[in-house]
């Protein structure tokens, strides 16, 4: 049954499990856009599209058409990495100045948190002075002379946004077409001409096997190719928290010390140099492991940093001690044992309810607020030893309870899990 209305068209379609020409798709989405297609009819659109399916090429052709919706940059020299979110998620913060400090140059359009994840530009704006929002000029030109730029993603990809909203509340979001072409689409905005993706895996993450894990990578992956993007990807762990803070500032100083070459933990020290390594070879640059350890060692990355900051207007000498909440409490284990478990959900939550992240878009922040997890899987705690530190005046009994509830101690010694769970 053809209506001669792209919408009713495409819905009749996908009911019966067809597949959409890419100009329909374009059609309907520079429709929904301009509000020309109502939510009601894109709504029955994404059910259709959750419940049949998508195509490969129905896929790309979504990709294409929201990648295209607004503004799209070009850096065909430029590095990007995109995570699928995680708790302490500070990669971007560790490996981008490696990278850029190694000649990689770096061009990126960051989030700001939702809910349990954390978001680049947040933490950033826990750095006084420092601004994400750059005229394109200016982005271009610090891109150009210092290598490394981060401004907040604005109107990328307007389509996404408006479709993600709508998914968000029609239980559309958890469809693999529609997550893929939803991240692709706005990395093909930003233009930059390598890319890799690390998709965490785990009860903190969206996706929660391996199997899972694998089949988006492969997508996004497949469709950034597509699209004239050199891309890669790691599949990585998110059942526990990466490093040892979560919360803006607590990330930064984080950070700080690993690009300072004090220890941090082995999950967060691991995973940096290897993204830094994937985002290296991606632009062929030789010996890319030396070339981490050598930008690391010599001060490069963290001097780096600090340039980056500078040209954003922060201040780089307060990277060195970051202000955090002075509010601290520590919790105690409950008992004696190895650490089994402390679970990236919950103390994702905890940081939340210390006001480290918003429950919803637009609400205030408190940058100095999150937790601190004093044990890693695998180390023996003794009954009563501080386990995590919190740091922030709100809901702290909620925070202290979420802790304790993500902790499993075994009677017997625990292995570490491996961080990085597969690649391609
Ligand atoms: N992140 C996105 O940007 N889009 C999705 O659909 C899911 C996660």
């Amino acid at each position: 049954m053809f209506f001669g209305n792209s919408i009713l068209d495409a819905i009749e379609i996908k009911k019966s499990g067809g597949a959409l020409s890419e100009g329909i798709i374009r059609e309907v989405v520079a429709g929904f856009t301009s509000g020309d297609v109502p939510d009601y009819q894109m709504s029955a659109l994404l059910m259709a599209t959750f419940i049949q399916g998508m195509e490969y090429e129905e896929t790309l052709a979504l990709t294409r058409a929201m990648a295209e919706s607004g503004d799209t940059y070009t850096f065909p020299d430029c590095v990007d990495k995109h995570s699928t979110g995680g708790v302490g998620d500070k990669i971007s913060l560790t490996s981008l100045p490696i990278v850029a400090a190694c000649g990689a140059p770096v061009a990126k359009l960051s989030g700001r948190g939702l809910g349990t994840t954390g978001g680049t530009i947040d933490k950033l704006e826990s750095i006084p002075g420092f601004s994400v929002n750059l005229s394109r000029q200016a982005f271009e030109r610090q891109v150009e002379e210092v290598g490394l730029a981060i401004i907040e993603a604005g109107d990328l990809a307007p389509a996404d946004k408006e479709i993600y909203a709508l998914r968000d509340t029609t239980g559309t979001v958890d469809s693999l077409p529609l997550i893929g072409s939803s991240i692709v689409s706005k990395k093909a905005a930003t233009g930059a001409g390598h890319l890799l993706y690390d998709v965490k895996c785990g009860s903190g993450a969206f996706m929660k096997t391996p199997e899972d894990a694998r089949e988006l990578a492969e997508l996004l992956v497949r469709l950034s190719e597509s699209l004239g993007i050199r891309a890669s990807a790691l599949i990585t762990a998110m059942d526990n928290p990466l490093g040892a803070a979560i919360g803006n500032a607590l990330e930064v100083r984080e950070s700080v010390r690993f690009l300072k070459g004090e220890h941090v933990p082995e999950d967060l020290a691991h995973e940096a140099r290897l993204v830094a390594v994937r985002l290296l070879e991606l632009k062929d640059i030789p010996e890319p492991e030396r070339a981490v350890e050598e930008s690391l060692s010599s001060g490069a990355a963290y001097e780096k940093l600090r340039e980056f900051v500078r040209a954003q207007g922060g201040d780089a000498d307060a990277l060195d001690d970051l202000p955090v909440s002075g509010e601290v409490r520590e919790v105690a284990a409950p008992g004696g044992g190895y650490v089994a478990r402390f679970g990236a959900l919950s103390v994702g939550r905890a940081a939340l309810a210390l006001g480290a992240g918003r429950e919803k878009k637009g609400d205030a922040i408190d940058f100095g607020a999150g937790v601190e997890v004093l044990v890693k899987i695998g180390d023996e705690v003794e009954e009563g030893q501080p386990v995590a530190r919190l740091y922030g005046v709100r809901q702290t009994e909620l925070a202290e309870r979420l802790v304790l509830e993500a902790l499993d101690l075994s009677a017997g010694p625990v292995e570490p899990p491996p961080a990085i769970l597969d690649s391609l």
